[in-house]
């Protein structure tokens, strides 16, 4: 038997363990995110009758998308290297109803002791030039595996559905498109940015105005009480019902 090719199968057998342990990690980290999520959403949920999350999705790159990111940012392809510079291994999408909640959800992450944040860019205060908005953290996430804890990196975006709608056709619109875009599209589509950053802004003007029509008629019913014989009354009705008595 050929010694050499029993070492080569050793090692790789090694390197498969190694490089599932790697991925394995991003998968972990995108599983606890999953669940902080989910109990930021139901017990915003309970307390304020009201969801900010639309819907949330999450992915680990693809070996192929990581080898081509290798080679684009020239980064050393060796495991220590990979986990250092490709940061969104494992993205988080998180698509919120109004842009207020995109920070609100923001800061209940940040908040969190075991979230270090890394980056924070804001595309919405400053959209990118193509016209993309949304909120994007790299975040820092402990994993303990048996043996050790290792510390993986998240990329999360979060967006309103307008941001999300413009950014998905455009990327259907440019993928694999690899040639100049006409200056004449590329205005147009900022404009399209504009136009749904327009109907975010709307939206957010009409849930304020209901939210404190609803303060109003909640405060309302704070003065109804019931009397004895199952009548509504105003508290200043039902003290002279007492004083009559
Ligand atoms: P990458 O090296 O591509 O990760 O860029 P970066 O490190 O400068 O990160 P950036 O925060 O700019 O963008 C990261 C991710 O945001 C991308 O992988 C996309 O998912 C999304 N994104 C950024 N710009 C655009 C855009 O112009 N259009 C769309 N559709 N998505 C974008
Ligand atoms: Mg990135």
């Amino acid at each position: 038997m050929n010694m050499d090719s029993v070492i080569n199968l050793k090692e790789f057998k090694l390197l498969k363990t190694e490089l599932t342990r790697f991925m394995m990690a991003y998968k972990f980290a995108l599983d606890e995110m999953d669940t902080k999520i989910n109990i930021l959403s139901e017990e915003f949920n309970y307390m304020h009758e009201y969801n900010p999350i639309e819907h949330v999705k999450s992915r680990v790159k693809s070996p192929e998308s990581i080898i081509n990111k290798i080679y684009r940012k020239g980064c050393e392809p060796n495991l220590d290297s990979i986990r250092e510079n490709i940061r969104d291994i494992a993205g988080l999408r998180i698509t919120c109803s109004f842009i207020s909640d995109i920070y609100e959800i923001s800061k209940m992450i940040q908040k969190q002791k075991d979230i270090k944040v890394i980056e924070y860019k804001d595309y919405i205060k400053n959209p990118k030039p193509n016209g993309y908005q949304s909120l994007h953290m790299i975040i820092e996430i402990p994993i303990f595996m048996s043996d050790r804890e290792v510390a993986v990196y998240v990329e999360i975006q979060i967006r309103t559905i307008a941001m999300d709608f413009w950014a998905s056709l455009e990327h259907k619109i440019f993928y694999k498109y690899n040639k100049e875009v006409p200056q004449k599209l590329l205005n147009e589509l900022r404009e399209a940015s504009r136009m749904s950053s327009e109907l975010d802004k709307k939206m957010e003007r009409i849930n304020v105005e209901v939210n404190h029509l609803k303060k109003l008629d909640e405060a309302e019913e704070e003065y109804i009480v019931i009397d004895n014989n199952n009548r509504l009354n105003t508290p200043l009705k039902f003290l002279e019902a007492l004083i009559d008595k």
